[in-house]
């Protein structure tokens, strides 16, 4: 008899972007003349930069002759782009990582969610409140946790919450634990991290034997040049943290699907006996096999981002979402709403109006402006009260997205 993975079971609805896809399309079927806007999911909507696809049109054409086509790549990704990735968004920013340390794959998503291949049952696990769900839905699929609770908080995660009170930065823990997840700039806040704050996990990490699972997805957001954009600027951090970036927001990846992590070869974790072991070797270990590399044509597209014009290119696409963001936030805060974040990241992260709970706001906006966003409690029980919106969208959908909140949202 073949029996299924129970802890699957525990899972509390739907994975929180279908579930919005399904009542969107609930109200586009009753209301068929509607003109929805998405401002929910962060998914770009910007074009792919032109050195992308010019790299990628020559790697099709590579791949078309004998002499230069390309089978199976290595599983960690081709030397030629983890030594830009190195160079240019670690060793440029005085991190000391090295291109083996680096490890291409298809997304930064399926990386926090894999990674827990590597690490043991018994970890004390804890994630910031509201949270990206991937990190406490993995968890609870690999039966790290118990089950939720009313307010769908799992028995057995550490929850540490932020909100406008603490800035929305966690704080450092009394209590003990094991793998801590941060992401920063933070998704769904917007919040960014500065150097201080880093640093008090680095020092909390190796006092307490922990590792940070640290997600920059969203780095190329920071215009603060005084905010780090990576982890390892921390000194310290290559003993206690892996670090996950994707190619997704700043160089619209989302469908074309590149990422990586950086596991330094200086990082270990124990066995149950104490003995120390690389995390490295069990990541390198478990990708070769378990994933077969990202293709050639995308990685090419990926290398480009790294050539004079991609950096360019990437740079002006990164400053269209900033601008749609600080248009967001202008309005919103015209309107008489408390805004957060969207200032070194793509995200608005909005104070529901009139006591109303995230998805009142999130109904009242779909019926009243034909908008959506992102309920807060989607992310976690203290994201509830709040509301995301995402920068990712054409400008004229952003302008018409706000003409019509501040036009029928009365405050
Ligand atoms: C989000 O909207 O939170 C992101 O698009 C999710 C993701 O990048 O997977």
């Amino acid at each position: 008899m073949a029996t299924i993975n129970e802890n699957y079971l525990k899972l509390k609805a739907g994975y929180l972007f279908p579930e919005i896809a399904r009542r969107v399309k609930t109200f586009a079927d009753a209301h068929p003349d509607a003109q929805i806007i998405k401002l929910g999911i962060g998914d770009v909507t910007e074009p792919l930069p032109e050195a992308c696809r010019t790299a990628m049109s020559k790697a099709i054409e590579d791949m078309g002759d004998r002499a230069s086509f390309k089978g199976y790549g290595p599983e960690q990704g081709y030397p030629w782009l983890r030594e830009k990735i190195a160079a240019m968004d670690f060793q440029s920013r005085g991190c000391d990582i090295a291109l083996d340390e680096i490890f291409v794959s298809d997304g930064a998503k399926c990386d926090t969610g894999n990674i827990l291949d590597i690490f043991g049952k018994d970890n004390t696990i804890a994630v910031t409140d509201p949270v990206y769900p991937v990190y406490v839905d993995t968890n609870v699929m690999a039966g790290h946790t118990g089950p939720a609770n009313d307010k769908g908080e799992y028995e057995g995660l550490v929850y540490m919450p932020i909100s406008a009170e603490n800035d929305f930065t966690a704080e450092i823990p009394s209590q003990k634990v094991d793998l801590i997840y941060l992401c920063f700039p933070n998704n769904p806040t917007g919040a960014t991290a500065t150097k201080e704050h880093l640093k008090a996990w680095v020092d909390y990490a190796k006092a307490h034997d922990a590792i940070v699972l640290f997600d920059a997805a969203y780095e190329a957001f920071i215009t603060d040049e005084s905010l780090p954009h990576s982890i390892f600027e921390i000194e310290g951090a290559k003993d206690c943290a892996i670090e996950f970036r994707s190619f997704s927001k700043n160089a619209g990846f989302t469908g074309t699907r590149c990422a990586y992590t950086v596991v330094p070869k200086t990082l270990t974790a124990k066995t149950s006996d104490g003995s120390d072991v690389e995390l490295w070797k069990l990541w390198n270990r478990r990708q070769s096999t378990k994933f077969n590399g990202v293709s050639y044509i995308v990685q090419r597209g990926a290398e480009a981002v790294y050539s004079e014009d991609g950096q360019a290119q990437i740079k002006a696409l990164v400053s269209f979402y900033l601008e749609n963001a600080k248009i967001i936030r202008e309005k919103l805060t015209e309107a008489g709403l408390k805004v957060y974040g969207c200032v070194n990241a793509p995200y608005v992260w909005v104070k529901t109006p009139n006591g109303w709970s995230s998805w009142d706001f999130f109904d009242k906006l779909l019926s009243a402006a034909n908008v959506v966003g992102t309920p807060g409690s989607g992310f976690g029980a203290a994201g509830e009260g709040y509301f995301r919106i995402s920068a990712f969208n054409s400008r004229e959908n952003v302008e018409e997205a706000m003409k019509r909140i501040t036009a029928n949202l009365s405050v």
